[in-house]
Order: structure tokens, then C-alpha cells, then sequence
């Protein structure tokens, strides 16, 4: 079967990659399948979580000159239709997103456009909803663009905020019911539209 060539980008836990393998594993993302993880940090899980799995993994500084020439580079030599960012603390620019022939999609723990944007990351996105007061939080996934979390929303899932969250408990439950959901879904629906323009062109 025709599937997706997806790239999976990573700053740490990786435990978005791993919901992506699982969904594979279980044959609910069917149309595409992750052909390579980029780690942009020696020593993270998410490495961990690549090689346990069998599948190609990299690790290509954030830090480093030219960090986006080498991604894009990666990216072409492994045929990758698609790419996407599964807790990624960085931000590509509006170049790479041109240069990259296919989507790009990215995960964020809120309901973009809350508490999104630079800045907005990891358990900061959390303490911002807390610090509000928001009863209600989320996640979603959207196509990456040259403005940070600004591209179009694939899929959004909401999340109640409890009395006592902390950032912590509030990450894991947005984790849990929305994100480790969202993003299979995501990139099986992103995947199959891939297919589908690659059938067309045959
Ligand atoms: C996830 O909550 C993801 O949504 C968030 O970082 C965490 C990474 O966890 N991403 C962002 O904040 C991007 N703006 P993971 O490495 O275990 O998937």
C-alpha cells in the first residue's frame, strides 16, 4: 500500500512520537508512516523512543549553524512527504516552510489562538491558562507557517481545567485526552490526502 513518508521533530519526552508509533502499531494511522525522527538534542527520550521502534533517527543541533539547511537536506534524503513537529521547542522560519515541497504540521497544548505564539511553550502554555483562570484549555493541530502557531487548524480538542491544577497536572490531562489523540488523527487524515494526490499524479 502507497503510504506517506512522515518526519517526526522532537525536542524532548517524545511522548507525542510515541503516540504516533502506538497509533501505527494499533493500524489507525494506515496511511502514512514515520520514516525518520529528528531529535534537535543529544540524550532526549524521544531518541529512545525512535530506536526502540526501529526507526531511522538523527539528532541535528538547534543550536548549530545552518540548522534548517541540514533538517531540509535530512528531510530530502529520506523522501519525506511530511513533517511533523511532536514537541518541538523551536521555530522554523518562513524559508524552511517554502523550501519543504510538503505540509508541515505542529502540535500545541491550548486552543490556538489562546495562549500560543513566541514564548508559548511546554509548561509555559499551561502556567499562562492557569494564571488566567480559564475553565476550559486544549490542544491543536495545525499546519505550520511563517507566523508561529498561526497556520490553519486541522483538528481541536478541549480539556477541562480542575480546581488544584497545577501546570503539571494540567499538561499530563491535556496530554491524555487531547494531544496523544489529535495528532494520530491528524496525520492519518494529512497522510491521506497526501495519497491522494500522489495517486492522482500516477
Ligand atoms: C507537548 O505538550 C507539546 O504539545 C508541546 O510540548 C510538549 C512536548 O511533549 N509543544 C509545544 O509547546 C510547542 N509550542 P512530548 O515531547 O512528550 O511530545
Amino acid at each position: 500500500m502507497l503510504t506517506a513518508r512522515i518526519a517526526v521533530i522532537a525536542s524532548g519526552g517524545g511522548t507525542n512520537l510515541q503516540a504516533l508509533i502506538d497509533a501505527r502499531g494499533r493500524g489507525e494511522l494506515k496511511s502514512g508512516q514515520i520514516a525518520l525522527v529528528i531529535a534537535d538534542k543529544a540524550g532526549v527520550k524521544a531518541i529512545d523512543r525512535a530506536n526502540a521502534a526501529g526507526i531511522a533517527c538523527m539528532v541535528i543541533p538547534r543550536r548549530e549553524p545552518e540548522f534548517e539547511e541540514k533538517v531540509l537536506s535530512a528531510l530530502a534524503e529520506h523522501n519525506i512527504d511530511m513533517v511533523i513537529l511532536a514537541g518541538f521547542l523551536g521555530i522554523f522560519s518562513g524559508g524552511f516552510i517554502r523550501k519543504f515541497h510538503g505540509p508541515v504540521i505542529n502540535i500545541h497544548p491550548a486552543l490556538i489562538p489562546s495562549f500560543c505564539g513566541k514564548g508559548f511553550y511546554g509548561l509555559r502554555v499551561h502556567q499562562a491558562a492557569l494564571d488566567y483562570g480559564v475553565k476550559v484549555t486544549g490542544a491543536t493541530v495545525h499546519y505550520a507557517s511563517e507566523v508561529v502557531d498561526g497556520g490553519k487548524i486541522i483538528l481541536q480538542k478541549a480539556v477541562d481545567v480542575l480546581p488544584g491544577d497545577t501546570p503539571e497536572i494540567l499538561q499530563r490531562r491535556v496530554m491524555e485526552q487531547a494531544e496523544w489523540v489529535l495528532l494520530p488523527q491528524a496525520a492519518e487524515l494529512v497522510s491521506a490526502q497526501i495519497i491522494r494526490e500522489k495517486e492522482s499524479n500516477i
